[in-house]
């Protein structure tokens, strides 16, 4: 089984948003900011950190302002530059990505996850690969999510995807992990269920949204079985490969916002506010006349 280092990323983006109308009647929900950065930039920077190469953007009809976000904005910068906005300039870039490096593809209809990434398979190949779902915030600056799970993965290899403990009663929102043998932050996986009803998950560990898998998923999310809610689901997919091939979870150790949700990203939106340095003071000057806590 190949360890090889991951070089793909397939970030699935072609939702259509519905639980953040109105916001995202016009914008895709992956470009709603958490502070000042959409949340396809965190999770795309995450991606680089762990020396992801390819971009692939699993997208949608209306959502090409995510690809122009990691285009050249020419016209700005040359109106930043004039305006000698050298701070502005620097964010813009930023926000550029090597020439070539995303690579973009439909989903012509909202099939489910699993579906999503089958519609990548033209450009995943035959090497292992990653997914992110951006709305998964996944913060953690000094270990970033997915250089961690690659780590793990030079390690274990197979299929590795990252886990963390949620609450009982939200265990019908996520895949769920029944767990095995456990060494440190990495757990076996013993089997996985895609949103089980409440009351029987297997556990309470989650799959947060980010995953280092081997290409032979793509043949099964190819039979296109439906499951939870009639969907193509990644999970069950996944769930086909254990005790074929190496399957771990690795517990993530930062702190998680489920920015699909509204309060996971108003949480996310404070938090991160609040360690930054220039605007991090009135919030908390703010919070402070709430009384809270
Ligand atoms: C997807 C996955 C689920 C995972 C979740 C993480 O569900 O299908 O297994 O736990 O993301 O956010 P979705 O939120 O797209 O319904």
């Amino acid at each position: 089984m190949s360890r090889s280092p991951v070089r793909t990323a397939v970030f699935p983006i072609a939702g259509q948003g519905t639980r953040f109308l109105p916001a995202t009647k016009a914008i895709p929900k992956e470009m709603l900011p958490v502070v000042d950065k959409p949340l396809l930039q965190y999770a795309v920077e995450e991606a680089l950190a762990a020396g992801i190469e390819r971009m692939v953007f699993v997208t949608a009809r209306g959502k090409g302002a995510m690809e122009d976000h990691f285009d050249i904005a020419a016209e700005l910068a040359a109106s930043l530059q004039a305006k000698g906005k050298t701070a502005e300039l620097a964010l813009i870039n930023d926000a550029r990505l090597l020439p070539g490096s995303i690579l973009s593809v439909r989903q012509q209809e909202p099939l489910g996850l699993g579906h999503a990434v089958w519609c990548a398979r033209h450009v995943i190949g035959n090497d292992a690969f990653a997914v992110l779902l951006p709305d998964e915030l996944l913060w953690s600056p000094a270990n970033p999510a997915l250089a961690e799970m690659h780590t793990a993965y030079s390690r274990v290899g197979g299929n590795l995807i990252s886990v963390l403990e949620v609450p009982e009663d939200h265990t019908h929102r996520y895949g769920i992990v029944t767990p095995g043998q456990v060494d440190g932050l990495i757990t076996e996986v013993k089997s996985l269920v895609e949103k089980p009803k409440p009351g029987t998950a297997p556990s309470r560990l989650a799959v947060i949204g980010r995953y280092i898998l081997q290409p032979e998923v793509i043949a099964l999310l190819a039979e296109g079985t439906r499951g939870a809610g009639g969907e193509i689901q990644l999970t069950d997919a996944m769930a086909q490969l254990i005790g074929v091939q190496p399957f771990h979870a690795l517990t993530f150790t930062g702190e998680r916002f489920d920015c699909g949700d509204k309060a996971g990203h108003i949480t996310a939106n404070i938090a991160l506010a609040l360690e930054r340095p220039d605007i991090g003071p009135s919030v908390r000057e703010w919070l402070a006349t709430r009384n809270l806590g």
